[in-house]
């Protein structure tokens, strides 16, 4: 295969939207908000939680296309408003956030209650039938567990006074919102979580199905099995099962064939790719993709690409 063929290989990595099961599984969950009919009663509010990386923008975004907004003269129809929250968005904040997300111009006038109130007129206008906050966990960056609850009200009586169900999407950490706000918490129909791909077999989303999906878009690549099982572990180490991290390795391992004489993906190419692209100068003993020094540990510890992040106490509560 020529270079310009792995370079739009390589491409199509990057662009691949995979519908994997629980994909189409969230995307269900989300499309019935969409057309629930809640009349009087409370609108339901569910979380969509996963590490970083595992997928969560890329499958809300492809749901938002499939409802897109419709501009006429007099009116604005926003089926499902997609908001992407600003990092260390306190309460004075998000109505703005959202507001601009909708395209009012004036989003940035009055206090908080006033554009509460805009947003209010307008989320009915709109005809919003779903709220989605992409982000969510930027709500809770800072501030202390009194500005969290007040954050956590904010959303539940906006959800209650438009009749619109809301979405937090989020890293774990966003669940702090739920251990601060009992009342909150009792509204929520659904924690969904986006989990990694993993090699046992207790795990949802199965390494070898990811690596044989993304194995078809390598077709006529030259390469190793990826997705036997001896691979699929070493991915499952290499990645923690993020599709980030495995999209990253494939497409670049397919760029970095094209500058072989003898293009070829195999583990040597897929070693290199790792201590350039996902943990930089990784000796051989932590680099999975090495079996013969490989010390079969997860790549967890301190300065390690997956160390846990450090948990503040609210995380630990929640
Ligand atoms: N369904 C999918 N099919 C193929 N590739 C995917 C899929 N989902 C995610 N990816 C790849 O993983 C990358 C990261 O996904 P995404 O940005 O959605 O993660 P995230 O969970 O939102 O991460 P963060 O928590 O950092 O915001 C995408 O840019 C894409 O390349
Ligand atoms: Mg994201």
């Amino acid at each position: 295969m020529s270079v310009p063929d792995l370079h739009r290989v390589a491409r199509s990595i990057r662009q691949a939207f995979i519908k994997f099961d629980h994909v189409n599984a969230i995307h269900g969950v989300l499309a019935t908000l969409v057309t629930t009919d809640y009349g009087q009663c409370e609108p339901d509010i569910v979380f969509v939680v996963g590490e970083p990386g595992t997928g969560k923008t890329w499958l809300i975004k492809r749901f938002v296309a499939n409802y897109p907004r419709e501009d006429s003269e007099t009116v604005t129809r926003v089926p499902v408003l997609l908001v992407n929250v600003p990092p260390k968005c306190a309460l004075k904040r998000l109505p703005g956030a959202m507001l601009q997300a909708l395209g009012s111009p004036l989003w940035n006038v009055g206090d908080e209650e006033q554009r509460s109130y805009q947003l209010e007129t307008l989320l009915r206008k709109c005809g919003v039938r779903l709220v989605i906050l992409n982000e969510a966990n930027h709500l809770v960056d800072r501030g202390k567990e009194k500005s969290h609850y007040l954050l956590g009200d904010w959303i539940k009586l906006m959800s209650e006074k438009t009749g619109i169900p809301f979405v937090l999407v989020g890293i774990p950490r966003v669940k702090v919102l739920l251990g601060v706000n009992e009342q909150l918490a009792d509204r929520v129909r659904e924690v969904v979580t986006v989990e990694p791909f993993g090699v046992d077999p207790r795990c949802r989303n199965q390494m070898t199905t990811a690596l044989g999906a993304f194995d078809k878009l390598l077709d006529g690549v030259s390469r190793i099995p990826l997705s036997d099982p001896a691979n699929a572990q070493r991915f499952a180490l290499a990645t923690a099962g993020r599709l980030r991290r495995i999209r990253r390795v494939l497409e670049e391992a397919a760029r970095a064939a094209g500058s072989l004489p003898k293009p070829k993906i195999d583990l040597p190419l897929l070693a290199e790719v790792f201590r350039t692209h996902v943990f930089s100068g990784a000796p051989d003993q932590r680099n999975p993709f090495v079996p013969a020094k490989f010390d079969g540990r997860p790549l967890t510890g301190p300065g390690e690409p997956y160390e846990p992040r450090r948990q503040t106490k609210e995380e630990v509560d929640a």
